[in-house]
């Protein structure tokens, strides 16, 4: 079997989302004909400008969005539903916590569902609330937190689960900058030791170079596409401040200032 057909890669083939236009007649896309295959265990960032459509791509490909047209393949199996396989860590946190349960209890959610069994349960959610820095908040509810707080949540509630694939939309946005970057890091570090596999949206160049394999570049909508799809062979953990990675900076910048 090769890579690019394994369990985990995800295969995208002229895919598009459309909408009936304000006559009702015409149509109007909001991507069009996206062609992408991410490996499996593959570290890979679409990065464009806010409105082009990533949040549409991905919510497509996590199933919750039906496309218009094309075709969505994980591994060799058409999908058009959510599934196990993918995990999906949005923009906002509010939506997903659960507001009548603790953050332990948001954290274990999954896992009380697979069953498995509470000292268990108590060393994941332990081990995943430690990493997203949240120690010794584990029986607040989600309205005692700040936004950023809930966001480490819902992150930690998704690695919990141990998804194969992770879908993230921005996920660091609302994070304060020194919270940010140690989430990136650990992220990485994450992704490095389990071989999962990613597709991480952001609109942050530096933030797309500090995690991705492949940086995919999606054009400005309406018909978004992507354009271009960036190698980035640095090694990890990235250092931001290498002459490379500066170079490969002022590339991708150039890019968006055409
Ligand atoms: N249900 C919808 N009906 C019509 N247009 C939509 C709908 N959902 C999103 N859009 C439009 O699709 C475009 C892309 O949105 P989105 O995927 O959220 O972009 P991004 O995540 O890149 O900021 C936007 O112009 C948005 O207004
Ligand atoms: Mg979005």
């Amino acid at each position: 079997m090769s890579l690019a057909t394994s369990k985990n890669s995800i295969t995208i083939e002229r895919l598009n989302k459309s909408y009936p236009g304000p006559s009702g007649a015409d149509v109007h896309y909001i991507i069009k004909d996206v062609d992408l295959v991410v490996k499996s265990g593959e570290f890979f960032v679409l990065l464009g400008p806010s409105g082009c459509g990533k949040s549409t791509l991905l919510n497509i490909i996590a199933g919750f969005v039906s496309k218009s047209g094309g075709r969505l393949r994980i591994g060799e199996s058409e999908v058009s539903k959510p599934g196990k396989d993918r995990a999906v860590v949005f923009q906002q946190a509010d939506s997903s916590l659960f507001p009548w349960l603790t953050v332990r209890q948001n954290v274990e959610f999954g896992l009380k569902m697979k069953k498995m069994p509470k000292p268990q349960r108590k060393e994941i959610s332990d081990r995943y609330i430690g990493l997203v820095g949240l120690s010794g908040h584990e029986n607040k509810f989600p309205r005692e937190l700040s936004g950023g707080m809930k966001q480490r949540v819902q992150l930690a509630r998704v690695l919990a689960n141990d998804p194969v694939i992770l879908l993230m939309d921005e996920p660091f946005g609302a994070l304060d900058a020194m919270t940010r970057r140690t989430m990136q890091k650990e992220l990485s570090r994450i992704w490095r030791e389990t071989n999962k596999t990613v597709i991480f949206v952001t609109h942050d160049i530096q933030e797309a170079l500090l995690l991705g394999q492949r940086i995919g570049i999606m054009s400005a909508g309406p018909s978004s596409n992507i354009t271009n799809i960036y190698d980035v062979p640095l090694p990890y953990p990235r250092d931001a401040a290498a002459p490379e990675f500066y170079e490969l900076y002022r590339t991708i910048q150039a890019h968006f200032d055409e």
